[in-house]
């Protein structure tokens, strides 16, 4: 694709389909409905999208008035030739780097980004564009949702998974107070440009979180999926994702493929019964207690894993698929418990928040088999007990090189 400057793509913008007006004797009631519509582009790009045959970034851009935020470590290995590219090709109005962190995901941070936004006069037509982590994505897109009321927001993930998950969805969000992702919006992107040559520079515990995202797609939704992460994860890990190439290519694909195919029939979430949900009923306990020295994609797998046993423990999945889910994550390098970890007792409490999210209802998503989730509506503190009991001697195991449990 060559470099032409011309209109952006359309913003998936609603239509008004009528006002209906009703009377009653205690006034006239005006009602609204709209269809709106949402749309958002993917593109999964073949080689750096600052390439200058690489097109992408211009035809997604256009001319509009960008505010680009860019993630401190990307600015620092990557910074001077992207700042580059845009004051080259597009029309820059600020350049942003921010070092950010769980604890800088906040609505100061968001707020800062706003006064950035006003101080170079972005209008309504401008276009915040993220590059970097969840983290930075998940700020930058609460940000564009709030400025004068939402501009248009692009996401360039550069962490596993960015590509896999933050980047092909429509939920943006900050910590408030002691509580994951608290306050947000359903905001869609304009779109997302994938670009996995952002990988090679990613440390491999980064890329383990990745693995772990997509353990949870392969887990409760695709077989498939999860037998390439079986037979090559280790590889996968190894090679920052690079090798099998063709491995590594078709599982990222599928992997943002089927969150999408998860997400399409309920992007803002009217069902509270979400498959997607696999792995983050523990994790957000496990993430805050920590004070955030344990991953987000490293919850997500203890997650996963607690999950694992107590469907085991009652009698839904087998054995044998738990040594399956083990032998992977040995693989993967994903861990079964952390030192960090909170107590039983606190996890059986912090489902109390997770409730409250759901509408009231747990909803909480076990694996049925490889491939299959299913819902239980409650779990005893026992059973989270019993979990959490074989969670630590598997890792106790595993430190002491005895066969895991
Ligand atoms: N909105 C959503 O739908 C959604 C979905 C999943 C996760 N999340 C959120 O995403 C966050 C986790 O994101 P993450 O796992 O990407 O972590 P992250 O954003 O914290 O990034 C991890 C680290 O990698 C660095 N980094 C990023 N790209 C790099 C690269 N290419 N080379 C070298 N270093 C690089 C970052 O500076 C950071 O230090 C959590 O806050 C989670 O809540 C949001």
């Amino acid at each position: 694709m060559g470099i032409s400057r011309g209109a952006p793509e359309r913003w998936g913008l609603g239509r008004v389909s009528g006002v209906v007006w009703e009377t009653s004797p205690a006034g006239v009631t005006c009602r609204l409905a709209t269809d709106r519509r949402v749309g958002y582009a993917v593109h999964h790009v073949r080689h750096c999208c600052f390439a200058e045959d690489n097109g992408i970034v211009v035809s997604v851009l256009g001319e509009c008035p960008v505010l680009a935020v860019v993630d401190g470590n990307i600015q620092r290995i990557y910074g001077y030739r992207m700042q580059e590219y845009f004051e080259r090709h597009l029309n820059l109005r600020a350049w942003v780097t921010l070092d950010v962190s769980e604890r800088m995901k906040t609505l100061g941070t968001v707020e800062r980004l706003c006064a950035t936004a006003q101080e170079v006069g972005l209008p309504r037509t401008g276009i915040f564009v993220g590059i970097g982590g969840g983290v930075l994505l998940d700020i930058v897109g609460f940000a564009s949702s709030m400025f004068r009321r939402g501009v248009r927001f692009v996401k360039i993930p550069t962490t596993l998974v960015g590509l896999v998950d933050v980047g092909v969805g429509i939920k943006q969000g900050v910590n408030f107070g002691n509580s994951k992702n608290l306050v947000g919006a359903f905001y869609p992107p304009l779109a997302t440009i994938a670009d996995r040559t952002f990988l090679a520079t990613l440390d491999a515990r980064q890329i383990r979180c990745g693995v772990a995202e997509i353990l949870k797609m392969a887990l409760v939704r695709d077989g498939r999926l999860f037998r390439a992460l079986e037979e090559h994860a280790g590889e996968l890990v190894r090679s920052n994702f690079a090798r099998p190439h063709e491995v590594a290519d078709d599982v990222m694909t599928t992997a943002a493929a089927d969150m999408m195919d998860e997400l399409c029939p309920n992007l803002f979430e009217e069902d509270l019964r979400r498959l997607v949900d696999f792995g983050h009923s523990f994790s957000p306990t496990i993430e805050a207690h920590s004070e955030y020295r344990i991953a987000h994609g490293e919850a997500v797998a203890l997650d996963m894993l607690l999950s694992c046993l107590l469907a085991v423990h009652r009698g839904k999945f087998t054995e044998e698929d738990l040594a399956r889910v083990v032998a992977t994550y040995e693989s993967a390098g994903l861990p079964f418990w952390m030192s960090d970890c909170p107590s039983e007792t606190e996890l059986y409490e912090g489902l109390a928040e997770i409730r409250a999210h759901r509408g009231g209802r747990l909803n909480l998503v076990l694996p049925r088999r490889i491939g299959k989730g299913m819902f239980v509506a409650d779990v005893t503190r026992a059973e989270v007990g019993r979990a959490v009991g074989v969670a630590r001697e598997m890792t106790g195991a595993q430190a002491r090189g005895a066969e895991v449990p």
